[in-house]
Formats: structure tokens, sequence, C-alpha cells
């Protein structure tokens, strides 16, 4: 049975492209007949394979258009690796239909024909939840979620969800969550961690196991049209797609098992969805929570800076006046506790690290 992966963050730059491609190769290696099918305008996809034969082959927006037997993929270099590339038109397509939401019948009887052909689709969404992403979402059987290894980066999944259930509810019963797949993971960072943590804790078994790491020959190889393991079979970064794609045949081998574990914390999420704008509140950019006045949970936080260089605290708390050779920076943290209380953290470092903090109450006088 096929199975029709959207790949979809209306966040830019976290990973899509770079998913879609390298996932459906290494399943592809993995010899399960693959379609990639490039459904962003930008065509970042499109154009990480050589130069695409235009007369015959058949276009994302041609999708749209249900014509039977006239579907053309174009085959890459890949053995068992079909692409449909995108081109321009699926931008003017986007402008047509502006405020169109919901399934597309022609789109549905065009991925209908093609899934007796191929055991994955996957999907390159765009960065947005226009109408090309929430048509494609209809016809998927899953959406896999690239999120980025950094702060802010759950920034609108709770949008994301909340466009996953309205599809889920009225037009795509079926529609599943394949999984939370980090990327960009850059060990170097210390506070990677912490976040890798918090993504974890709070979406539980819907994050895959396998993390994407930061990987220079990701670029290298799209710049040269290549997959990354075509490109080098060896680097960090193929190794993790191939454990991406060994991983979903996994859990699509045990599919009911795992829809069980998966649905019990989606519920959640999607529950948590309806009163949140943002997951920000929950993924604090710092270890502090502004909800929570529990000192306990701030100062528990805390203690996760030890150690941690000057770059991470910079990173953490990007806007900082502190001066970068400083051994001692301060921070102010929280809003204010009270017209007349203030709330400081003082971070001492030693040899460039984070040695201890202390947190201070000033009050002001009345
Ligand atoms: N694991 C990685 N290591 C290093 N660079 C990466 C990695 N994954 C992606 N990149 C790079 O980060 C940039 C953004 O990645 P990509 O294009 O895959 O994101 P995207 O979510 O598809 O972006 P958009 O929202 O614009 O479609 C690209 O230059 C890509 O080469
Ligand atoms: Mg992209």
């Amino acid at each position: 049975m096929c199975r029709v992966i959207a790949i979809a963050n209306q966040k830019g730059g976290v990973g899509k492209s770079s998913t879609s491609i390298n996932l459906a190769a290494s399943l592809a290696v993995l010899e399960r007949r693959v379609l990639l099918i490039d459904a962003d305008p930008q065509a970042n996809t499109s154009s990480s394979f050589p130069v695409v034969d235009n007369e015959n082959c058949t276009f994302t927006i041609d999708l749209y258009n249900y014509a039977k037997d006239s579907i053309n993929p174009f085959r890459t270099l890949t053995p068992n690796l079909s692409l449909i590339p995108t081109n321009i038109n699926l931008a003017n397509l986007e402008i047509q239909e502006k405020n169109y939401f919901g399934t597309h019948h022609e789109l549905k009887h065009s991925l209908e024909d093609l899934k007796k052909e191929y055991d994955y689709i996957i999907i390159d969404c765009g960065p947005s939840l226009n109408f090309i992403t929430t048509s494609f979402l209809c016809i998927s059987d899953s959406l896999l979620i690239p999120v980025q290894c950094e702060f802010y980066a759950l920034n609108g999944l709770f949008k994301l969800f909340n466009v996953f259930k309205t599809i889920k509810q009225e037009y795509n019963q079926n529609l599943d969550i394949e999984g939370i797949l980090i990327t960009m993971y850059d060990k170097r960072l210390a506070f990677s961690n912490v976040i890798v943590d918090q993504i974890k804790n709070h979406f539980k078994t819907l994050v895959f196991n396998t993390i994407i790491v930061r990987n220079v020959k990701v670029s290298e190889a799209q710049s040269h049209r290549k997959t990354l393991i075509d490109y080098d079979a060896s680097s960090k970064g193929a190794l993790n797609y191939l454990s991406l794609a060994t991983e979903i045949i996994e859990n699509n081998k045990n599919d009911e098992m795992n829809n069980d574990s998966l649905g019990r914390n989606l519920n959640q999420i999607l529950e948590e969805a309806k009163n949140e704008n943002d997951l920000s509140t929950i993924f604090e950019r710092l270890p502090i929570n502004k909800e929570n006045k529990d000192s306990n949970y701030i100062s528990k936080n805390y203690e996760k800076l030890i150690g941690l260089s000057k770059k991470d605290i910079k990173s953490i708390f990007s806007e900082s006046f502190n001066d970068f050779y400083s051994d001692v920076w301060v921070f102010r943290i929280n809003e204010k506790i009270s017209y007349f209380k203030k709330n400081y953290l003082y971070i001492h470092f030693t040899n460039q690290k984070v040695e201890k903090y202390e947190l201070t109450v000033f009050k002001r006088r009345e």
C-alpha cells in the first residue's frame, strides 16, 4: 500500500526540502518505489535534480488538471526515485485560489492513480499554509513536521496543528502525524540538548528517534544537483536520512500499534492548540516560564546554564547589552514582578564557561 507523506511547516528554512529530497532518496535506496512531488513554487526541490525534460514531464500544476493516462513523472538518476517537479505556473495557481481551503478533487484523482505505482509519495510543501499546502494535506496519509533545533523553533506550531485538526475533521479523517523531525542539530552548542529535551518532553512519541545533524554536505549536495547519498553516502547527514527512512518503514510496519501511541499524545496536543496562539509560552526562549512564578521551577531550569559558553548564553538571551569579555553578565528576567520589584539574573563565567548564577530581586524605594 502506498503511503503519502506531506512534509510541511509554515516556518521557512527548517529543512523541509532537504528532508523531502533525502528521505525520498533514502527510501528509494531501501528499495521502495518513491515519488517526490515538489509542491512549493520556490522549486528548491526541483532544482536539486539535473535539468528536467520539459517536453514530456508532468509538473505539479498538471496534477490539478486531472487527465488520466497522461501523468508522466521525471525519472531521476537514483533508481526507484521519480520526481514531479514544479514550475512558475504553480505560483499563479496559488494566486487564483487564494481563498480556497479544502479538498481539490482533480488533485485527489491524480493522486489515486499515482498511488498504484509507488510505495511512498513524498510531498515537499512551501513555507505557508496556503491553498497548495492545504490541498495536499487533504490527500495525504500523514504530515511530517521538520523543526529546526533552535530557539523559537516551535513558534507557529499550534497554528499548524490547528490546520491539521481542521483538515482531519472536515476533509481527510485519515490524516495522521508521521512525526516531528528535529533538524540541523549542532552538538557544539550545548543548548541544543536542552531544546531537544523540551521538544521531546512536550511531543513525546510524536518525535522521531532520528535527529538530523547540521552537516554542510546537505547544502553542498543540493548545489551539485545530487541527493546526499549520491554526493557523499558516508556523510553524517546521509546516514541520518537513511536512519529516518528505516524508522518510517518500521513505524508503518507496526501501523496499528504505532497509531495508538501517536494518538494518545496527539489528542492532548490538539486540545492545547485550541487554547494557545503559539507554543512560545511553553517553549520559552529563556528557561523561564513567564506564567510560572514558582521559584523552584525557575532555579531548576537555570541549573542548565552551568557549563555553557558565552556564545550559548548569547544565543539564549539574544538581546544582551553585556560586554562580551566581562566575566559577569546580568540580565533582567521576567517582566516586572510588581511595580516595585524587578528580578535580575547574574551569570558568572570562569574560563569562558558559566560557573554559577544568582537571582536577585531589587526592590525599588517607595
Ligand atoms: N542538516 C542540515 N545541515 C546543514 N544545512 C542544512 C541542513 N538541512 C538544511 N540545510 C540548509 O538550510 C537551508 C534551508 O533548508 P531547506 O531549503 O531544506 O528548508 P525549507 O524548510 O525547505 O525552506 P523553505 O521554507 O524556504 O522551503 C538550505 O540552505 C539547506 O541546504
Ligand atoms: Mg523548501
